[in-house]
Parts: C-alpha cells; sequence; structure tokens
C-alpha cells in the first residue's frame, strides 16, 4: 500500500457544516434535547424563585417581626429544592442516555461507513490511525455534546429568569448588573481562546511523548544496536521541556483569567452595594430586594462564564468532530449500481436467492488502471483465465501484480476496459456476490482479536467445529494449534506473539479455505520462512487449489512450479508466459529469476551448512 498520509485536521475554527452532520445523529433522540431543555427550565425558574422567597423572607419576617408564616416558608423553600432535585437527577440521566446512544449511534454508523469504503479509502488513511480516532473522538464529541446541552439549557434559562426577575424588582439596579455582562463575556472569550491554543499544545506535545514511548519500547533493540540511546535521550528531553513550558503557559493564563473575571462580578456586586445602599438609607428599595441583588448576580455571571467554557469545548472538539464527520460522509469509490443493489441486495441485506452460482473464469479486456492520474500502472491489459486454471505472477518488485490481483478482487476498479467473471462485467454484479466466493490470503496474515476458532470461522460464519478443524488439518495448521496451551481456544491476539508468520499464514488459509472459494488468491510478500513450514504452506497452497480458479503471487519461485500457467509480469504487461518446464526451456526472463534465486538459495545453503559446522 502507498505511503499513509495522514490529512491534517486543523480544527482553528468551529465549522457549522461539521456540528451538522453529528448533530444530526441527534434528530432522533430529541425526546432527551427535550427533557434537558425542560429540566434547564424548571432548574431556572426555582433558582429565581428561591431568590425571591429569601427576598420575601428578609423584608417580611425580620423586618415586620411577624414569624407566623415561617414554617410555611420554610416548608415551601424545602419543597422546591426536593422538585430541584428530582429534575437535577431527571435531566443528567437524560444527558447519560443521549451520550450512550449518540454514542452508539455514531459508532454504528462510522463503522458501516468504513466496511463499505473501497480499498482506495485505506491508501489515503491508516487503519490503526482511523481505529483510535474514531473510539476517541466519538467518546470525547458525544459526551461534550450530551453534557453542554445541560450547561446550555440551564445557563439560557437562568440567565432569562434573573433579567425578567431584576426587572420585577427593581429596574435601576438591573441595569447596573447588565453593564457587567458585556466585560465579562468578552474578557472569558479573550482567555478562553488561549487556553484552548495552549492545551491544544498540551495535547499535540502529549502524542509526541507517546509515540516517543512507543518508539522507545518496541524500538529498544534497534537503538542498542546503534548506540542511539544518548541521542534519544536527548530528543525525549526536548520534548518534555516543550510540554512543561506549554502547560506552565496554559496554567499562567488561567490564573490571570479567574481573579479578572472575579474582579469584574465584584465591581457590579460593588456598585450594586454603593447605589442600593443609598436607596435602602433612603427608603426606596428594602434590605430584601438588595440582598436579591446581590444573590442574582451570581445566578447571571456563572452561565456567562460557563458559556465561554462551552464555546472553546466545542472549538477544542472541532479537530474531533472533523475527522468523525469525514469518515461519516467519505464516498467510497467503489459502489454497486441501484440496478445491481435491487436485484443482488447490499451488503446488509444481501439477496443471495438471485446470485447465479460463480464458475471462476476470467477475463481483463483492454483493461487499463492507474492509482495517479498520468501514472498508469496497466495499460490495454488483456487476459483469460479458464474456470479452475492456476496462476501464477512473477516479475520484478513494483510490476504490478498485486495491482492485477487486487483488481480481480474488485478492491479497485479498470479505469478503462472490463473484468468479467464468467463472461460477464463483474460491475454488472454486486461485489458481495464476487467476495462471498473469493478467497483472498494477504502476505501479512491479519488475524482478529478473539480465539483462533472463531479466525478460521470467519470464513464461514456457520460452520461447526469439526469444519473448522478439518479446514485446519487440510491446510496442516492442526497440529501446531493443538501444541498451543489453548488449542483452538488461543486468543489469537494475545496469541499472536506465540505464532510465526508461517503459522499464521496457515490460519487464514484454513479460513479461506473453509470458505470454499471458487476464486483463490495469494500474494505473498518475501518472508524469510524456515523450510520445514514453507514445506508446509506448499502442501496447503496445493491443496487450496484443488479445482479452483486462482492467482498466486510467489516470491519463492519454488512454490509456484505447479501452477498451470506462469506470467512474467513486468511494468504491467506480460511478458513472458507458459508453464514452469516451457518457460525453462525458452531461457528468457523466468530462467533468468528462477536461476538467480536458485544460486542465491545455494549460497545461503552453504553459509547455513557451514555455520552448523562451526
Ligand atoms: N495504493 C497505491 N497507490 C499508489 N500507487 C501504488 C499503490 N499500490 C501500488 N502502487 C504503484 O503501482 C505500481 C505497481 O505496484 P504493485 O504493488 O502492483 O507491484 P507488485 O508487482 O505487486 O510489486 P511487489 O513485488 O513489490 O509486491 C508501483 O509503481 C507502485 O508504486
Ligand atoms: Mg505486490
Amino acid at each position: 500500500m502507498s505511503a499513509i498520509k495522514e490529512k491534517d485536521y486543523q480544527g482553528q475554527h468551529i465549522d457549522p457544516h461539521t456540528w451538522k452532520t453529528i448533530l444530526s445523529f441527534g434528530r432522533s433522540r430529541w425526546k432527551y434535547f427535550i427533557v434537558i431543555a425542560g429540566g434547564g427550565m424548571v432548574a431556572g425558574i426555582i433558582d429565581l424563585l428561591m431568590s425571591l422567597m429569601s427576598m420575601w423572607a428578609i423584608d417580611g419576617f425580620m423586618y415586620s417581626g411577624n414569624t407566623e408564616k415561617f414554617p410555611l416558608f420554610i416548608i415551601a423553600a424545602l419543597g422546591l429544592q426536593v422538585i430541584l432535585a428530582g429534575f437535577t437527577l431527571i435531566y443528567c440521566r437524560s444527558a447519560g442516555s443521549l451520550e450512550a446512544h449518540l454514542s452508539s449511534d455514531v459508532r454504528r454508523a462510522a463503522y458501516l461507513r468504513l466496511q463499505t469504503l473501497s480499498f482506495s479509502y485505506y491508501d489515503k488513511s491508516s487503519v490503526g490511525y482511523l481505529i483510535s480516532r474514531l473510539t476517541n473522538d466519538i467518546s470525547r464529541i458525544t459526551e461534550m455534546v450530551s453534557w453542554t446541552c445541560i450547561d446550555l439549557g440551564w445557563g439560557v434559562m437562568a440567565i432569562i429568569a434573573s433579567l425578567i426577575g431584576m426587572f420585577i424588582v427593581n429596574w435601576r439596579l438591573a441595569l447596573i448588573n447588565i453593564a457587567a455582562i458585556p466585560l465579562l463575556a468578552l474578557l472569558s472569550v479573550f482567555f478562553q481562546k488561549r487556553i484552548l491554543r495552549y492545551q491544544r499544545e498540551t495535547r499535540r506535545i502529549n502524542s509526541m511523548i507517546t509515540s516517543s514511548f512507543n518508539e522507545g519500547i518496541t524500538g529498544a533493540k534497534t537503538s542498542k544496536t546503534l548506540v542511539r540511546e544518548a541521542l534519544n535521550d536527548k530528543e525525549f528531553t526536548g520534548v518534555t521541556t516543550s510540554m512543561k513550558q506549554a502547560v506552565m503557559r496554559a496554567v499562567t493564563i488561567q490564573s490571570i483569567y479567574l481573579p479578572l473575571a472575579s474582579l469584574i462580578i465584584s465591581l457590579a456586586t460593588g456598585a450594586i452595594l454603593i447605589k442600593g445602599g443609598h436607596d435602602v438609607l433612603s427608603a426606596f428599595i428594602t434590605v430584601g430586594q438588595l440582598n436579591f441583588f446581590i444573590n442574582i448576580g451570581n445566578m447571571m455571571f456563572e452561565p456567562i462564564r460557563n458559556f465561554a467554557n462551552i464555546f472553546a469545548e466545542f472549538q477544542s472538539c472541532q479537530a474531533a468532530a472533523e475527522r468523525v464527520a469525514d469518515v461519516l460522509t467519505a464516498e467510497s469509490d467503489i459502489e454497486d449500481t441501484a440496478e445491481v443493489v435491487a436485484k443482488y441486495g447490499d451488503m446488509l441485506r444481501p439477496r443471495e436467492e438471485n446470485w447465479e452460482p460463480i464458475e471462476g473464469a476470467v477475463e481483463f479486456k483492454d483493461v487499463s488502471f492507474w492509482y495517479k492520474e498520468g501514472e498508469p500502472v496497466l495499460q490495454h491489459f488483456d487476459l483469460k483465465v479458464r474456470r479452475g486454471e492456476n496462476v501464477a505472477l512473477v516479475g520484478e518488485t513494483g510490476g504490478g501484480k498485486s495491482t492485477i490481483v487486487n483488481l480481480i478482487c474488485r478492491f479497485y476498479e479498470p479505469k478503462e476496459g472490463q473484468i468479467l467473471i464468467d463472461g460477464k462485467d463483474y460491475r454488472e454484479r454486486s461485489q458481495l456476490w464476487l467476495q462471498s466466493k473469493l478467497g483472498y490470503v494477504l502476505h501479512t496474515p491479519h488475524l482478529f482479536s478473539g480465539s483462533i476458532r472463531e479466525n478460521i470461522r470467519y470464513g464461514r460464519l456457520d460452520a461447526t467445529d469439526e469444519e473448522v478443524e478439518a479446514a485446519a488439518k487440510l491446510v496442516g495448521a492442526d497440529e501446531f494449534i493443538r501444541k498451543l496451551e489453548k488449542g483452538y481456544d488461543t486468543d489469537a491476539g494475545e496469541g499472536g506473539n506465540l505464532m510465526s508468520t508461517g503459522q499464521k499464514q496457515l490460519i487464514s488459509f484454513a479460513r479461506a479455505i473453509i470458505a470454499d472459494p471458487k476464486i483463490f488468491v495469494l500474494d505473498e510478500a518475501t518472508s524469510s520462512i524456515d523450510t520445514e513450514t514453507e514445506r508446509q504452506i506448499q502442501a496447503a497452497v496445493d491443496t487450496l487449489l484443488r479445482d479452483r480458479t486462482s492467482f498466486i503471487i510467489a516470491h519463492r519461485l519454488s512454490t509456484i512450479r505447479n501452477a498451470d500457467r506462469i506470467l512474467v509480469i513486468d511494468a504491467g504487461r506480460i511478458v513472458e508466459q507458459g508453464s514452469h518446464k516451457e518457460l525453462m526451456a525458452k531461457k528468457g526472463r523466468y530462467y533468468e529469476l528462477y536461476m538467480n534465486q536458485f544460486h542465491a538459495d545455494k549460497i545461503d545453503e552453504s553459509v547455513a551448512a557451514l555455520n552448523e559446522g562451526v
């Protein structure tokens, strides 16, 4: 696969388009939003009522001395608090549920998208990167969205309620408090932006530290052989120092912001105390009313400071949101047409009753293909393969062998010309139809997490345990699997370290054979496999090839001696073809390749023999 490039997600500005994609998942969960907003409204109203009640209590009970209704006041206050607690419980629960639903909805959608995307998508993005991003990003965004909903709902209601309350009680004092709002808002936005910048910087450096750790651990052996420890240490110290500086900057800004914000609020309170104090003395307002203004100030300023926080949160999640939205809206280069889907079904609802049985004849008809415009890999390529024919592809690296088999698998489609399966353009049938009857073994066999048994069963999900074991026996994997401590139940992830590449390959052969494919593709990279495993793999391949059309890319030419036809591929063209015998007799390119490898092997063997002799 080509060099993996990760798109740079800047996430500098909040982009409504990105958020629309993500928030659209909330549409089906609108009930939660209503509960959360309703809860916020009730909380805002109760907060206002509590402030008003304190005002009445001070004026009513303290000044008049009439405490007859005091028990009633206590009961009402308690009642309001109980209602508030009840609503808090309900809307916190709703936010929690919203978070859970949203994240599972978004995850499912992203997972489905990734499954339907074509190979070319994965050329542009590394899979590991995608997986880690998707898991982390989705949690982060859905958590943020759900909980900021509460803050927003409550904040807006608190501000509206306090404004109404203030104007009802005394509009002059209300204006003093309101004057402080723009100041506080500007200050908060100004500082939050800077805090955010340094936090982002911290995260960026943090990921550099993680990758340094990663390299330090995984590359420990290489570092030792290259005596790189001192250099590594210097690099690492550099990164940690920048981290310390970034953290310090964020903390410093934070520590300037908090007292400044408090100062503005205190100034407003001070102004209210001066003006209100005069008014009390001149009996324009009561002490209770003055107290109300001091209370209500807090109720109004807190959400304003919080809004700046919410804004910062959205901005800090922007990059994550872009990454997720990108996956959610990614278009596959390879799509079945509407007619094909109507007849053959799609990935989720295949209509197998309409699938023709596949014979396995493959034909390239004047196929041209390129990954990048202007750099053709295949030009007017023709190839006709009978059903059941075993074809081997050999040739120099970069010649186009993998490209040819990727086209057969429809991981990519021809840019010009056609590929016919059983005489019909494969685009006239669904991708799933082809892929369900196609066995593909990659050079770096990928085992999924789960037991070895499950891994083999991925080939055909309804296979019984006996069938799984029979498949393993057929390819000669049974013996070593049984020797593992937990046998077929060994976890392929953890056990992956216990198995050699060759053994993993045998497992992927078992997985391929259990599906009983009509077309089998093996793209093998040069790998140092010991002669015993090589013999086993050879035997497994021979078993696999029986009665199937096959395309084998083998770097060990001894593996393909029995192929019906060997194609020598160079610069996207077939430069020679025939059986092993014919090509050897011809003494051309194949002969050259074969003899080179033969001599190299002889030298290796002699060196090994010498080493053993020592
Ligand atoms: N995903 C890709 N994106 C862009 N270019 C690619 C991609 N895969 C292959 N190529 C280019 O296409 C050409 C053919 O590559 P291909 O992988 O088919 O060769 P190959 O014969 O399989 O080589 P090898 O023996 O090394 O596996 C090469 O020039 C390669 O650089
Ligand atoms: Mg290749």
